[in-house]
C-alpha cells in the first residue's frame, strides 16, 4: 500500500506551488485538489506557453495523470466547464466529488456585494464567492456537487433557498435568477459534469491500495488558513496539511511527506498584516520582476522580504518534511537582500508568530546580494552569496531545502 505526498504553500498563497506540483506530477499517478476554489491561480509555463489553472489540479497537463477535485473544493461549474475546454480526452482523468460544494452565481455576488458594505474594512476576497459558498456549507444549507445529477429537484431546492432569504437577497440588491433560467444552467452543468461525478474517497482509497503514486495539491497559503491565519484577512477554508486530508477523505497514517512552498521573498494579495511587507523601491521592484500581479484577480500583490519567524511558524503547523524555494532569480541584482528574523512585539523581541500580527514589528539582518541565478540547474554553480542566503533560510526555518526554482520554467529547477 502507497502512501501520499502534500504539496503546501506556507506563506499568503502564490508560492509558485503550480510549477513545482507540475515539475513533481511526472512522478505521480493521480493529482488531488483538496480545499479552496476557482480563487486560486495556479501559472505554469510549459516550453513558453503559459497556463493559468483555477480549478483544475495541475496534473491535466501531464497525459497519464489522473485528476481529483476532492470534496473539500467549493466548485463553480461555470468556470471548470471553461477550464475543462482547454483540455481533451479529459473521460477518466478527471473526478469531481460528489461531495464537493457548488459555488454559485448568487455566492460570488454576495461576496461582492458584502465586501462593499465592509468598506474601508473589507478583507480583500478574490469577489469569487468563496466565503458565501463555505459560509452556506458549514450552516448546513449549501448543495453539493453530486446534486447536479439531478437538476430538476436541485432547482426546485435552490428556488426554495432564494424564497426563504428573499429579504436578505433584496437588502444586498441582488437580483434572484428566475427558474426557468436556473434549470437551464443546471441542465447545462450536469449534461456535461455527471460523467465525472463520483465518489473520488473511494478512487483515493483503491489508488492507495493498489500502490499508486498520489500528490495532494494545495491551495492558496497556511497565513491565509482560516484557523492559523490572519483572521479575518484569511480565506474560508483549512488550507494547512492537515486540511488536505480532511479535503480527500484520507487519514493522518496515508502520508508519506509534506513539501512547503516558499518564494524567496514573500507577497500577500487583500487586506491583513504583512510585517515584511517594502512598500518603497524594494516592494516594487519585486512585483515588476516577479510579475506579482493576480492570475484569478489581475489585482498587484504587497511584497516585501523573506519572513523567517512566519515560515518557521507554518512549517510547524504543516509539518514539513523538506521546502521548494521559489522565484529566486527574483532577487537577482539586489546589492542586499534582507530577511526578518524576529519581531518587535509589546517592547520584547520574539520569534514566534503571536494571533495579533498587525501589532508586531519586523527585525531584519542583511545579507550581501548576488548578481544572477537566473536559469541556473546546478546548485554548484550557484554564486556564493546566494548559497549564503539559502543556507540561512534553511537554519531559521529549521528545514532542508529540496528544491530551488531559477526560472518559471518547468525545468530551471535545482534538486537536492
Ligand atoms: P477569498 O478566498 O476570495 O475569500 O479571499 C480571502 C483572502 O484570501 C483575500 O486576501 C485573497 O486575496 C486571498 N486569497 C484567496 N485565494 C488566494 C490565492 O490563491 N492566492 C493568494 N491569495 C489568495
Amino acid at each position: 500500500m502507497s502512501k501520499a505526498d502534500i504539496i503546501v504553500g506556507i506563506q499568503w498563497g502564490d508560492e509558485g506551488k503550480g510549477k513545482i506540483v507540475d515539475k513533481l506530477c511526472e512522478n505521480y499517478d493521480f493529482v488531488c485538489r483538496s480545499a479552496g476554489g476557482h480563487n486560486a491561480g495556479h501559472t505554469i509555463w510549459v516550453n513558453g506557453i503559459r497556463y493559468a489553472l483555477h480549478l483544475m489540479p495541475s496534473g491535466v497537463l501531464h497525459p497519464r495523470c489522473i485528476n481529483i477535485i476532492g470534496n473539500g473544493v467549493v466548485v463553480s461549474p461555470e468556470v471548470l466547464i471553461a477550464e475543462m475546454a482547454q483540455f481533451e480526452n479529459l473521460k477518466g482523468r478527471l473526478y469531481i466529488s460528489d461531495r464537493a460544494h457548488l459555488n454559485l452565481k448568487h455566492h460570488s455576488l454576495m461576496d461582492i456585494a458584502k465586501e462593499k458594505l465592509k468598506g474601508k474594512n473589507a478583507i480583500g476576497t478574490t469577489g469569487k464567492g468563496i466565503g458565501p459558498s463555505y459560509a452556506d456549507k458549514i450552516n448546513r444549507t449549501g448543495h453539493r456537487i453530486g446534486e447536479l445529477l439531478e437538476p430538476q429537484r436541485l432547482c426546485e431546492a435552490l428556488i426554495k433557498d432564494f424564497q426563504t432569504n428573499k429579504a436578505f437577497f433584496e437588502m444586498l440588491e441582488i437580483a434572484i435568477p428566475s427558474a426557468e433560467e436556473m434549470l437551464d444552467d443546471l441542465k447545462r452543468f450536469s449534461e456535461i459534469l455527471s460523467p465525472f461525478i463520483t465518489d473520488t474517497t473511494r478512487i483515493l482509497w483503491k489508488a492507495l491500495d493498489e500502490d499508486k503514486r498520489v500528490l495532494l495539491e494545495g491551495a492558496q497559503g497556511s497565513m491565509l488558513d482560516i484557523d492559523h491565519g490572519t483572521y479575518p484577512y484569511v480565506t474560508s477554508s483549512s488550507t494547512v496539511s492537515a486540511g488536505a486530508l480532511t479535503g480527500l477523505g484520507l487519514n493522518p497514517k496515508e502520508v508519506r511527506s509534506i513539501i512547503g512552498i516558499v518564494k524567496a521573498y514573500v507577497t500577500r494579495v487583500g487586506n491583513g498584516a504583512f510585517p515584511t511587507e517594502d512598500k518603497g523601491e524594494d516592494g516594487e521592484r519585486i512585483m515588476q520582476i516577479g510579475k506579482e500581479i493576480g492570475v484569478s484577480t489581475g489585482r498587484k500583490r504587497r511584497c516585501g522580504w523573506f519572513d523567517a519567524v512566519a515560515a518557521k511558524y507554518t512549517a510547524r503547523l504543516n509539518g514539513l518534511d523538506a521546502l521548494s524555494l521559489m522565484k529566486l532569480d527574483v532577487l537577482d541584482g539586489f546589492e542586499k537582500v534582507k530577511i526578518c528574523y524576529a519581531y518587535e512585539y509589546k517592547g520584547m523581541q520574539i520569534d514566534y508568530m503571536p494571533s495579533d500580527l498587525e501589532n508586531v514589528k519586523p527585525i531584519y539582518e542583511e545579507l550581501d546580494g548576488w548578481d544572477k541565478v537566473f536559469g541556473i540547474k546546478d546548485y554548484d554553480l550557484l554564486p556564493e552569496n546566494a548559497k549564503k542566503y539559502i543556507l540561512r533560510l534553511e537554519e531559521l526555518v529549521g528545514v532542508k531545502i529540496k528544491y530551488i526554482s531559477t526560472s518559471p520554467e518547468r525545468d530551471d529547477t535545482i534538486i537536492l
